[in-house]
């Protein structure tokens, strides 16, 4: 596989995202056999502390699957599904249609501060050219006492990290494109658990609990805005 460094920059995610919005979900079904749908309908189930009506908003929502288990779990939220890929978005729009999705990007919330009960990000936080400045915004828009659920690739052991590494090669070879050598390239860089544990508190997001899955290729944390 082409080992070449892709550069990270906003206008070069969001390329890479519309490029790959129409095959996104069919890709992760691939890469992940299947299990990624259970793991997020997992997580979404062990929210047990926001209210009926809460208002919640699933950032770098991409097609909407956890938007749409959010919808699921709490059927008389307000439920806000935000992203910056338009392509994302239409293919969110065309499956979830009572969902209301809009364009925004996280590192530059357009809401107020103090205005969510729950804040969900999925495969996402990875993909911005700052953790500092999401999580920021994370914790502003967030009201106090309000839960932050943080998914993304954990502590996987080498084992699980190998097979996951030949999916990604098989994808990437079909496709022929940058998109899933960038995949593997932003895993590579993206901090430890315990780290991102740490990373969160500096912005005022209290560790609660995790749950790791796939021999601990996905990770949940659960924090709560102090
Ligand atoms: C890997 S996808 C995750 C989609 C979905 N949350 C899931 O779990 O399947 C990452 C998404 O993050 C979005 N994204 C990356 N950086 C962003 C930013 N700064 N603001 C808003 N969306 C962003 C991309 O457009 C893409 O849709």
């Amino acid at each position: 596989m082409n080992h070449k460094y892709i550069e990270k920059t906003p206008e070069k995610i969001q390329h890479l995202f519309n490029l790959i919005a129409p095959h996104y979900d069919q890709n992760n079904d691939i890469i992940s056999l299947f299990l990624h749908r259970f793991v997020k309908k997992s997580i979404v189930e062990a929210i047990t502390e926001v209210t009926e009506q809460a208002k919640i908003l699933d950032l770098c929502t991409g097609t909407g699957d956890i938007a749409a288990l959010l919808k699921k779990r709490f059927p008389l939220s307000d439920i806000t599904g935000a992203d910056f890929s338009d392509e994302m978005l239409k293919v969110a729009k065309r499956k979830h249609k009572t969902i209301n999705f809009v364009n925004a990007d996280c590192l530059k919330l357009p809401f107020e501060d103090n205005s969510f009960d729950l804040v969900t990000i999925s495969f996402g936080l990875r993909n911005t050219v700052s953790f500092d400045k999401a999580l920021s915004e994370i914790s502003r828009v967030l009201k106090p006492g309000g839960i932050f659920v943080h998914l993304d690739f954990g502590d996987a052991n080498k084992h699980a990290d190998r097979v996951f590494y030949e999916l990604v090669k098989f994808i990437a070879e079909l496709q022929g494109d940058d998109c899933y050598v960038y995949l593997l390239q932003s895993k590579n860089e993206f901090p430890p658990v315990e780290k991102l544990i740490e990373l969160f508190a500096r912005h005022g997001l209290k560790y609660e609990q995790r749950r790791d899955y796939i021999f601990g290729i996905i990770s949940a944390q659960y924090c709560i805005k102090i």
